[in-house]
Order: structure tokens, then sequence, then C-alpha cells
């Protein structure tokens, strides 16, 4: 079988306010992401959430026609900054979908939702989100998300599992999780299919390792982050190739485009942001003044 080619977008944050997400456009990011993701053709787009800004759903279309125009298979799972039910009701489109399992030859993908503390779970009712979910910054995995989980596995209908999130695991120092990290190791048990996690969140490019399997984290299409030098990024996005033995292949792209190749060294308010210690609002109230 040949090899699946899959290109990573990540924390799309489609605003239709004015000046779009932080300090970007983030509809014109997309579009110029978009323009070379098209160009390269993969058998498939994987979008790992906060795809919205603030889940609304004149957000959902903005992002819906935007992913469609890919003219490419599109796989989507909600993020933090994204509400289960206007996505759910505004964003598939023919090509753009939102089921949680995909079979390609002898690999399975599936896509979890990292969302444990955004919302509740209703016998009767389904899911209901909090109204505060984009201001949890922090993962994890409701127990009926790990059922669910386990479940794909142990069904074995699949030799190989790679696993999409919104959250990754495997953070050190302000990313840390511990609590989600634990959950995350108790699913792989002793002989996981799962060869990689890929996620979103963070807002950067890296790579780790949690309990021997690799945890990647995916850029933002808008505004990402080298946490290291605190260095604004380009837009950026992954690519992967799975091969039919188990082993992946992974790069970051970092978009070559004047007009965000800046890198700009950034105020240190802004590392407390992406590890949750400020909310939506205070940023956007530091970002309006200039700090
Ligand atoms: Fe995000
Ligand atoms: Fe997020």
């Amino acid at each position: 079988m040949d090899p699946i080619r899959v290109v990573q977008l990540s924390d799309l944050h489609f605003s239709t306010k004015p000046g779009g997400y932080m300090l970007r456009d983030t509809a014109e990011t997309f579009g110029a992401v978009a323009d070379q993701v098209r160009d390269e053709a993969p058998d498939l787009v994987v979008v790992t959430g906060d795809i919205a800004n603030e889940g609304k759903t004149d957000e959902y279309e903005l992002a819906g026609d935007a992913l469609a125009a890919l003219g490419l298979p599109v796989h989507c799972l909600a993020g933090n900054h994204d509400f289960v039910d206007p996505l759910h009701a505004v964003l598939p489109r023919p090509d753009v979908a939102v089921q949680r399992s995909l079979r390609l030859g002898n690999w399975v993908f599936l896509f979890g939702d990292s969302n444990r503390d955004g919302g509740d779970h209703h016998p009767e009712t389904g899911w209901t989100d909090h109204e505060d979910r984009v201001d949890i910054a922090r993962g994890g995995l409701t127990r009926q998300e790990t059922t669910w989980l386990r479940r794909q596995l142990d069904l074995g209908e699949a030799e190989h599992a790679m696993l999409w999130l919104h959250h990754p695991p495997g953070g050190k120092g302000m990313f840390e999780q511990p609590g989600f990290d634990d959950e995350i190791r108790e699913l792989f048990g002793a002989a996981t299919p799962i060869r990689a996690i890929s996620a979103g969140h963070e807002h950067a490019g890296v790579s780790r390792d949690v309990a021997g399997v690799p945890s990647h984290v995916c850029p933002s299409t808008g505004v990402s982050i080298d946490f290291d030098a605190l260095l604004l990024m380009p837009p950026g996005y992954r690519r992967f190739t799975f091969h039919d033995d188990g082993r992946i292949d992974t790069e970051i792209v970092w978009l070559d485009d004047d007009r965000w190749n800046d890198r700009w060294k950034l105020p240190e308010w802004v590392a407390e942001y992406f590890a949750g210690q400020m909310t939506d609002d205070e940023m956007k109230a530091r970002v309006a003044e200039g700090r």
C-alpha cells in the first residue's frame, strides 16, 4: 500500500471581529496556508481544534467554507475555543467531516476529545459545553472518552493507530499536565497500537515522548510561538507520512511569506496566556493596550 500523506492544521481561530485573533488576521493567514496545502494535495487534512475563536455560528460558516475550498478530505475535532453544538451544526460539508474514527489501510485514525473540563455529559441530552470553556487551558479525558478510546483500540481492527487530540500530553514547565499525562499513559497499556499522538493548542511546533510514544504539537495557522526564545513565528502546519509498517515521518512547515516573517520578540505575558494563567478577555485587553 502507498504511504498515507496527511497535513495537520491546528488553531485556526477564525473570527468575524476586526483584527482577527491576537496579532493576526487569521482568515488571511489560513488562506496562505491553504494555497500551499492545496498544491501539496495530501490524502487527508486533519484539523485539531480551536477552529473558531469564540465558538460562534458565523465563525464556523467562515471556517467551513475555507476548509471546503481546500478541495481535499478534511477531518475536524473540537478545541477549547470550539462549542460542540454550533461546530457540529454548521461546519460539516461534503468534504469536511467531524466523524470520530477513520480506517485507512492498516491504520486507524482516532479523533479524541481532550476537553474534559469543557462541558458535561448528560444521560439523555448528550454533551453540554461550559460557557467558560474557552478559558480552560488544561486538557483531559472524561470517563466516557476513555471508554470510547479503549473500545476503539480493543476492536483491534487496524494494526496501527494514530491519536489526534486538541490538547497535547507530555508538556513540561508551564505546559505540564500531570493528570492528563497519567490518563494517556493508562490508555496505552502494554501493547498499544498507538504509534503517535499529535495535537495543537500550544500554538507551537514541538515533539516529545509520552511513555515511549511520540507526542507532537502542530503550530497554529495564525499565531504560533517559539516559547524558548519567545518569538512570534510565521503561520505553520505539520506534514505526516504514515507507512504500512507503522513508521511515521513528520515535519513542521513554517510559511515562507514576507507578510509574516518578522519573528518579533514577544512580551512575557504571552507565555502566561498560553499556559492558561490569563483569561481570553484579559489577553484582549493587553493586546488593545499594545503591551
Ligand atoms: Fe488555540
Ligand atoms: Fe486551545
